[in-house]
This record gives structure tokens, sequence and C-alpha cells, in this order.
């Protein structure tokens, strides 16, 4: 059966006075990004763009996920590229890139302390 198992992130005041909190975890072998929604409602994604390995962030204004290396956009409530589908023009093939989503984490809210859930 699988182990339900909590990682902390950080706390809820930390985050309305962040805009975001990045953290590496051994045992996710993932860094992952935390932050409050325009709705205040609390994500956890990978912080790893799946293009590249690129930086991603929250942009408050925009309210998507980007990549500071190519711009890629990623929608905020699923993960879901939203930059896709991308076409190649490369010779002598055309190709598209179907870019995968962003990895979903859930998250545990127990007294205002942010915690990543996940399975062993
Ligand atoms: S590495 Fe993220 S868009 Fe290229």
């Amino acid at each position: 059966m699988e182990k339900k198992n909590f990682l902390y992130i950080t706390s809820k005041d930390i985050l309305l006075k962040q805009k975001y909190v990045i953290k590496f975890y051994d045992e996710l072998k993932d860094e992952v990004i935390c932050f409050l929604d325009k709705d205040n409602d609390i994500k956890i994604y990978s912080s790893i763009c799946p293009h590249f390995g690129g930086e991603i962030y929250y942009d408050k204004k925009k309210d998507y996920l980007r990549c500071k290396w190519h711009d890629w956009k990623f929608c905020k409530n699923t993960g879901k590229c939203l930059s896709y589908p991308i076409k190649l023009k490369l010779n002598p093939y055309d190709f598209e890139v179907r870019p995968n989503n962003l990895k979903n984490y859930s998250v545990k809210l127990k007294n205002d302390e942010i915690y990543l859930n996940y399975e062993k």
C-alpha cells in the first residue's frame, strides 16, 4: 500500500509577503514552486521546465506560470502547457513539439503551515 508523506514547504504568512517559494527536495528529486494565485489558492508545482529545465516562476499579473528561459507558459490550475503546439520548420522535416505538463503536487494546510503531500 502507498504511504502518504508530507514535506514542509513554508507558512502562509511568508507566501503572503513573497511572490513564491522555491525549494529542492531529495525525496522528490525535484525542485518545487509554491505560490498563492490571484484567488489566494495555494499551488505547488515542479519548478523545472519540461522543455530544457529552465526555472519556472508564477506571474501573478497574468495569473499563469512561466519559464525564465524561453517563456513557455503553463496553466496555474492544471500545469498544462499553454504555449503548445509549437511548429518548427526544419529541413527536411516539419515537426511539432508537444510539451509535457508541469508536475502538480497536492497541498496540505495545517495551522497556516503549508505541506506538500506525496506518495512513496
Ligand atoms: S527551458 Fe523552459 S521554455 Fe525552454
